[in-house]
C-alpha cells in the first residue's frame, strides 16, 4: 500500500475542523488589522530562500525539497512564506507605490527537517507580513494581533523577546561575541564550532547543555544596540508591559532564519512538549533591498497550524443542517428535489440506501445535523414527509409542499 511520505500527513476529522477554525479565526482578526489576502506560488526560485533565509542556516543548508525542474530550473518548495510575499511585493512593484502594504496567507510549506512530535516536514503556516512602517508600534501592533488570535482560539502562551540589532550595532557585537566564541571554541559542539565561522549568532540558541554552558558568560545583543534599536527595543517592553502581555526578555532569542534585524519574537506553548514555538516572527528591514526592492521597512510573524491544532478550544458544536432519507425507492426525485431547494439555505445531506427508520435517525444523529426528514412508503402515498426536530425531539407529518 502507497503511503503517505514521512512527515506529511492527511488532516482528517477532527483535526480538519479545528484547522478550519484556525483559518477562519486568524483571517478574520488579520483583516480587522487592515491585513488583505495573499496567495504566493509554493514553488520559487532556491536562489530566493538562499538570499533572504541565509545561505547558512539550517533551513538552506539541510532541508530544502531542491530540485532542477524540467527547463533546468534550481527549484524549491518553500520553506517559510515571508521570503515568496517579499518577493511579490517587489515583483508587482508595492515597493515603488510606497504606503503601508500589509499582507495575510496561509497555506504548506515543507522542510526536511528529522520528524517528531510537532516537527513535521509539510506543516501549514498563517503569516502577516507588514510592508513600510519603521515605526516600533507596528512590532508591538503585531504582537498585539498574535495575542487576539490566541485569545480568541483559546490558546494559553509564554512571549519571549529580543532584538538583533541593526547593520550600525551588529558588526561591533559579532566581532565581540566570535572573540568569546574563540576563547570557548574547544569545548562548543561541531555545528557551533562550524558556525563561529559562518554564522556566529546562531550559536547562542544551540540546543546542547555542554554549549549553553559555555554561552553563559557571552556578550549580551541586547547590552550592545545603537542608540535607536536600544531606544525601540525599550519602547516595545514598555507598551508589553502597559498592556499585561505575558513576555519574557530571551537573550539568546536569535531565530532560524537570517533576514531578522532588531524585533525578534516566539510565542511559545508549555503544553506541547519540545516543540514549544507556536509562533514567531520579527522585523526583517533590509530584506526587501537584499532581494533588489526599493529599501523598505517590514515586520512580520507565522503561526505553525499543527502545533495549535491540539491546543484549539473549539466553540460548542451546535446541531446544524438537514438530513434527507427516503426508504421507498419511487421517492427519489421528490427528495432530489427538495435537497435542491433546501440547500440553497442551508447544508443538506441526502441517503437513498437506508431501509428503516432507526437506520436513518442513527446516521443523521452522527452527522450532527438539526432536523432529520424521511419519506417512506406511507408518506409517499400522501404526499407528505416525516421530520423529526433532532434539538427539541419533536416529530411531525406534514405535506412536501409545506416542508421548508
Ligand atoms: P519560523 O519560526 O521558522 O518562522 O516558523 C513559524 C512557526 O511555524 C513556528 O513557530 C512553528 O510553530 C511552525 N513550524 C516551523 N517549522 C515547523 C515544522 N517543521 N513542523 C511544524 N511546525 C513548524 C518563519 O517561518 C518566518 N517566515 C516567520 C516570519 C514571518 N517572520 C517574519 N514574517
Amino acid at each position: 500500500m502507497i503511503q503517505a511520505l514521512r512527515g506529511m500527513k492527511d488532516i482528517l476529522s477532527p483535526d480538519n475542523e479545528r484547522f478550519e477554525f484556525i483559518i477562519e479565526t486568524a483571517s478574520r482578526i488579520a483583516k480587522r488589522y487592515g491585513y488583505q489576502y495573499i496567495e504566493t506560488p509554493l514553488l520559487e526560485e532556491t536562489a530566493l530562500f538562499k538570499r533572504s533565509v541565509g545561505e547558512s542556516s539550517d533551513i538552506v543548508g539541510k532541508e530544502m525539497y531542491q530540485f532542477i525542474d524540467k527547463g533546468g530550473h534550481d527549484v524549491c518548495l518553500r520553506p517559510e512564506g515571508t521570503a515568496g510575499v517579499v518577493r511579490a511585493f517587489i515583483q508587482n512593484k508595492l515597493d515603488k507605490k510606497g504606503g503601508i502594504n500589509r499582507f495575510f496567507y496561509y497555506g504548506p510549506m515543507f522542510r526536511y527537517e528529522r520528524p517528531q512530535k510537532g516537527r513535521l516536514r509539510e506543516f501549514h503556516q498563517f503569516g502577516c507580513e507588514s510592508f513600510g512602517e519603521t515605526s516600533v508600534y507596528e512590532d508591538f501592533t503585531i504582537i498585539l494581533m498574535i495575542k487576539d488570535i490566541f485569545d480568541a482560539l483559546g490558546i494559553g502562551y509564554r512571549i519571549k523577546i529580543n532584538s538583533l540589532g541593526c547593520p550600525e550595532c551588529m558588526p561591533g557585537y559579532r566581532e565581540n561575541l566570535i572573540k568569546h566564541l574563540q576563547d570557548i571554541q574547544d569545548g562548543l559542539c561541531e555545528d557551533c564550532q562550524r558556525r563561529i565561522e559562518t554564522n556566529p549568532i546562531r550559536v547562542l540558541d544551540c540546543k546542547v547543555e555542554a554549549c549553553q554552558n559555555l554561552l553563559k558568560e557571552s556578550p549580551v545583543i541586547v547590552e550592545n544596540l545603537c542608540e535607536e534599536c536600544d531606544s525601540d527595543f525599550n519602547k516595545l517592553i514598555e507598551m508589553l508591559k502597559s498592556h499585561n502581555l505575558p513576555f519574557e526578555l530571551d537573550s539568546k532569542l536569535v531565530r532560524g532564519l537570517d533576514y531578522y534585524t532588531r524585533t525578534a519574537f516566539e510565542f511559545v506553548s508549555d503544553e506541547i512538549g519540545a516543540q514549544s514555538a507556536i509562533a514567531g516572527g520579527g522585523r526583517y528591514n533590509r530584506l526587501v533591498e537584499f532581494l533588489d526592492g526599493k529599501p523598505t521597512p517590514a515586520v512580520g510573524f507565522a503561526l505553525g497550524i499543527e502545533r495549535i491544532i491540539e491546543l484549539v478550544k473549539m466553540p460548542e458544536a451546535k446541531r446544524d443542517g438537514l438530513y434527507l432519507g427516503i426508504m421507498e425507492p419511487e421517492a427519489i426525485n421528490t427528495i432530489l428535489k427538495l435537497a435542491h431547494i433546501q440547500r440553497q439555505n442551508q447544508k443538506v445531506y441526502t441517503e437513498y440506501n437506508k431501509k428503516s427508520l432507526k437506520a436513518h435517525l442513527k446516521a443523521a444523529d452522527r452527522l450532527g445535523v438539526k432536523k432529520c426528514a424521511i419519506i417512506g412508503e406511507d408518506e409517499l402515498k400522501a404526499g407528505e414527509i416525516w421530520v423529526k426536530d433532532l434539538e427539541t425531539k419533536e416529530e411531525k407529518r406534514i405535506a412536501i409542499n409545506q416542508f421548508n
